[in-house]
């Protein structure tokens, strides 16, 4: 019997060569999979494209919601940017995609599951690590890392077998999801060269986004967005929304110098429009609710989450363990925040919330304060001594020198 291998297919170049490769030269059937996270392809043609490359069956799978809710929500409430910049989107898709290829394998008796990542990426660890830890079972092999594809023999192969692929000319990889779009190689690769405007498709350049700024309020619940200007929406419809609107404003350009789990320090460059706006938001209001202390360690964990994730391991219990304090944190991460878009800039100018921690009484200058200034001499007294004993220690120290 010939064996089955589940392929996640982009239907681009490197995952269609696969299809053929797999019958041609491991004589084996191929089940193609296309898991729908928000890349704006056409997910018919891709189906089209796997079966005229000889597929024996596909799979269009739609986790378009399920994104937004499983795995860009928990970022949000981690408010989860690596090396404090990157929000992740290409991170938090592959455990989802990877999730599928398993279910699917499972369900059609295959033992192997294949994906189209290169060996030098973060991709490749993160398809293998949550396939390993849902299936020990499974093989897994990545075509252009475990054959060593090179681009040129690649289109070599489609032209000689007059494959149905179109070979694109672009210079760029590019990821897309939902969440946000992922833009690297071609002239980037120069840390140096600033990107072209060729680069951005999601984010209007400055001298084109409005000469009016624009306010945006959005509105969450328990640690996650519900409405936007008073309107409730779904979560897909809400990302989706804010990404427009950001976007005209050309928001969300990061560019940025990244250390990849492999060690390799990559330039990327990236548009997230939406991500920037709610993580930037959610922020800001947690600072008006969570104490300082809950911050602080926040601040901590957040950092951890990040790292987890961008290094592939979100079926990690640690990842899960750090999830459950995070979740905690959000039961009353409640309220609006005013958010006002202007040139490419964001600016928080003004939240609230019924869970405020905020009191006037206590913070106003005004005579009718309710602090009582009197009780800070105490504490200063108190919060100074370990300074205080430490320098006027060493003050000795110098004076009689030590004995
Ligand atoms: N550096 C990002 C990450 O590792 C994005 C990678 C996107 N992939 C791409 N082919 N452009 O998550």
């Amino acid at each position: 019997m010939r064996e089955k291998v589940v392929l996640a297919y982009s239907g681009g170049l490197d995952t269609s060569v696969a299809i053929k490769y797999f019958q041609e030269k491991y004589n084996m059937d191929v089940i193609t999979v296309t898991v729908n996270i928000g890349q704006l392809e056409d997910l018919n043609e891709i189906a089209e494209r796997a079966k005229a490359l000889g597929a024996i069956k596909h799979y269009s799978i739609d986790a378009l919601n399920e994104f937004a809710v499983n795995y860009i929500f928990p970022a949000i409430k981690a408010n989860a940017l690596y090396e404090g910049k990157y929000p992740l989107g290409t991170a938090l898709g592959r455990p989802l995609i990877a999730s599928k290829l398993v279910e699917v394998a499972e369900k059609e008796g295959a033992n192997i599951v294949a994906h189209g990542s290169t060996g030098k990426g973060n991709d490749q660890v993160r398809f293998d690590v949550t396939i390993k830890a849902l299936n020990p079972k499974l093989k897994i092999i990545a075509p252009v890392r475990d054959w060593n594809l090179s681009r040129d023999e690649e289109i070599e192969y489609v032209k000689k077998h007059n494959l149905p692929v179109e070979i694109k000319k672009s210079i760029y990889s590019i990821d897309q999801n939902l969440w946000g779009r992922s833009i690297e190689s071609g002239p980037l690769e120069d840390p140096y060269s600033e990107p072209l405007p060729e680069v951005f498709q999601w984010t209007k350049p400055l001298d084109k986004t409005p000469d009016q700024p624009e306010y945006l309020e959005l509105e969450f619940k328990g640690g996650v967005p519900i409405a936007v200007n008073g309107q409730e929406m779904d979560p897909v419809s809400l990302i989706q929304y804010v990404n427009k609107v950001a976007g005209e404003h050309g928001i969300g350009v990061i560019d940025h110098m990244e250390d990849r789990v492999v060690g390799i320090k990559s330039r990327e460059v990236y548009e997230y429009p939406a991500a920037t706006c709610i993580i930037e938001a959610h922020k800001d209001l947690e600072k008006l609710i969570l104490t300082r202390h809950q911050l602080a360690f926040k601040s901590i964990v957040e950092q951890q989450w990040a790292w987890l994730v961008y290094s592939g391991l979100w079926v990690d219990p640690l990842r899960i363990d750090l999830q459950a304090f995070i979740d905690s944190t959000q039961r009353y991460v409640e309220g609006k925040v005013k958010l006002k878009l202007y040139k490419g800039g964001l600016r928080v100018v003004g939240r609230k919330s019924p869970y405020s921690l905020y009191n006037y009484a206590l913070a106003t200058y005004e005579s009718k304060s309710i602090f009582d200034q009197r009780a800070a001499i105490g504490f200063i007294n108190l919060w100074g001594l370990p300074s205080c004993l430490a320098n006027s220690m060493s003050k000795e120290v110098k004076k009689e020198g030590i004995h």
